[in-house]
This record gives structure tokens, sequence and C-alpha cells, in this order.
């Protein structure tokens, strides 16, 4: 089977419907005919600062949701980053056929480190993409399914990786993104120019997986519309009820012509409420699941070492040829 490789920081207590719609989605679709890596990105977390037990805490948090996602240990490998050591090691290696304006260049890290302030961003934020390119390319994905948010270091990985097999003979895949136009980006409900994130600076548009379903029903009910009414879709004009259409539609599996058809004439609250009705239908088993599995933390952790087996397995014996290929004098 082709290789599949894919991440996500636990660096919140929920994922929300971006991390969802925009990729697990696509994980759980894709693990059927992919031998599919799916990481927890520990190493990524802590570019920027963590409380260590709240960290190690959504570590599981966010496997238990991956998995009441629909990925399933006994199909895909579901790792901590952490536990293989190859992934800090090729960083290291490529942080050496980066150019620092072409680390420089990456949009992500240009808007949080504007934020930040430069003396409070860390250095390890700089080369964030290229520790996410070492991920892709220790398993020799062909293919990396994500948001749209990610594809600027999905590119990144492809110049490293033909940079590297130029310079020292073919050992990487060079791997294509994977992001449905459609989905690969849900925007924040209370600011639908944005998109939902993880760091926005208020939650009240952001639909958790974990939060109760009383609390999405409120969120979905207080969304940003537009004063003109009709649900219609079109960005440009109704960026707000279009995200809605995108949500209501992917979840649903109706199409967004239909939609507008059942709801023409009808207002903005009709409408959200059976778009509550849908996400709450969606989301409230998974909640349920996940809760179930993290009363159980012993058996998560038994999936994670298992996990970790295997992607050492295949991410160590990429860097050992890499090691060779740069002429590292490998000890006998
Ligand atoms: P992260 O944790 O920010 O997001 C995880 C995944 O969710 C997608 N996503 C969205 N999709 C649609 N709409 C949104 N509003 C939205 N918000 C987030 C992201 O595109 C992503 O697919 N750098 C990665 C983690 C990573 C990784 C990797 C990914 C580390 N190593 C190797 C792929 C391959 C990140 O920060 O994702």
């Amino acid at each position: 089977k082709p290789r599949l490789m894919s991440g996500m920081q636990p660096s919140a207590d929920s994922l929300h419907l971006g991390n969802y719609i925009g990729a697990l989605l696509s994980w759980k679709e894709l693990q059927e005919t992919h031998e599919a890596f799916y990481m927890l990105a520990d190493l990524h977390a802590i570019t920027v600062p963590q409380e260590p037990a709240a960290l190690r805490e959504n570590t599981r948090r966010t496997v238990a949701q991956y998995i009441a996602a629909g990925i399933e240990p006994s199909k895909s490998t579901l790792f901590v980053q952490s536990h293989v050591p190859a992934h800090a090691e090729l960083a290291w290696v490529l942080n050496t056929i980066t150019g620092f304006g072409e680390a420089g260049r990456m949009t992500q890290f240009k808007d949080k480190s504007a934020k930040q302030g430069s003396d409070s961003t860390s250095v390890g934020l700089f080369t964030y993409p290229i520790l996410q390119a070492g991920d892709i390319l220790l398993y020799n994905a062909v293919e990396v399914p994500v948001g749209e948010d990610q594809r600027q270091h999905i590119e990144l990985t492809r110049d490293l990786a033909t940079r590297f097999n130029s310079r020292f003979g073919d050992t990487f895949v060079v791997p294509e993104p994977y992001i449905l136009k459609a989905t690969a980006k849900i925007y924040d409900l209370q600011n639908p120019a944005s998109k939902m994130s993880k760091s926005a600076e208020s939650t009240a548009g952001i639909i958790w997986m974990l939060d109760e379903p009383s609390v999405t029903q409120k969120k979905i009910m207080r969304a940003v519309t537009d004063a003109e009414g009709g649900v219609v879709y079109d960005p440009a004009t109704k960026a707000g009820v279009s995200n809605l259409l995108t949500i209501y539609s992917v979840l649903s599996g109706q199409s967004i012509a239909s939609i507008e058809a059942e709801f023409a004439g009808r207002g903005y609250g009709d409408f959200k409420k059976a778009l509550a009705e849908v996400v709450i239908g969606t989301l409230a088993p998974m909640r349920e699941r996940a809760l179930e599995l993290l009363a159980d933390p012993a058996e998560l952790d038994r999936i994670l070492n298992a996990a970790a087996d295997r992607a050492n397995e295949v991410a160590q014996a990429t860097l050992d040829t890499v090691y060779d290929r740069i002429g590292l004098l490998r000890r006998v």
C-alpha cells in the first residue's frame, strides 16, 4: 500500500471542527487505501510555551479524539512524535540544507512571530516547518492529507526532498499535498474572515470536538451571518452563511444546492437549528467515545507503544540511509 503521513499538534485540550473536517475526515477515508502514519506532534507543540502537565494530558486527549473520529489503531499507526527519535535527528540534517531566507518566507512563522514579538519567538518556531518536512520524509509518504493552511509547509517539504535527492542521490519520495478544495478551510463562526484556529483570541466562534452539545448549540445559534437574509452560498459576499453551508453539507452528505433549496424563503434561525442538529449528531457520539477512551489511559498508552515500535522501524531505516548518504561515519 502507498504510504501516507499526517499529524496534529496536541496543543489544546480538544480538537476543533476545522481539524475534523479539514483533516480527520480524509484521514479516516485514506486509511482504507494507504498505510497511514498519524502523529501527535508534541515536538511541534513545544515551539510555543506549553504547561508540562497539560501537554502530557492533551497528547492522550488528542489520540483519543483521533480514535473517536474513526481512525483505527488496527489500520493506522497512531504514534507520538517524541517516541521516535529520528524526527529530531532528521530535522537537524534538513536544517543544514534549508536556506535562512527560505525558512523566513514561511507565512505561518511570519504571522505567529509577528503576534509574539521577536524576543518571545523561539528559534524552534522558526525551524518548525523543517521538523515537519522530516516527519513526512521519514515515512516516504506519497501523500499528506492536511488543510489549506499547511500547503506551504508541504511545498517546502517537496523542495527539501528534491534538493537532498539531487545532492546525495535518490533517497526521499517527493510527497503530494492532499487538500480537498471544498473543506480545506473552515472559518471561525464569529469571524468568518479567519480560519477556525486553536490559537484564536476568543473561543466563541470555535466548535470544539469535546464541547458539550448545549455549548455547541449556543455557538451555532450565535454564529455571525449577514443582514441580507437568505440561505445562499456565496463566499465573497456571505462568508458566514457560506461557511455554515459548507459545514452542513460535509457533515450531512447533502449537496449545497439541495440545502439551499430546502431552506429557500426560510430564516437563518431555522437553518441554524437544523445545522446544530447535524453538527451535534456527528460530534456528540465522538465526544462520548473519546471520554470513554480517556477513562482507560493505560489502554491508550498500549496503543501508542505498539505504534511507536512500528514508526521507529520505518523512520530509523530512512534515517540510517540519510546518515550514510551524507557521509557521517557509521559506527560498526
Ligand atoms: P494543526 O495541529 O494546526 O492542525 C491539524 C490539521 O487540521 C487542519 N486545520 C484545518 N482545516 C480546515 N479548516 C481549519 N480551520 C483548520 N484548522 C486546522 C490543518 O491543516 C492540519 O491538517 N503543522 C501541523 C502539524 C504537523 C503535520 C506534520 C501535519 C506536524 N507534522 C506532518 C502533516 C504532516 C499543524 O500545525 O497542524
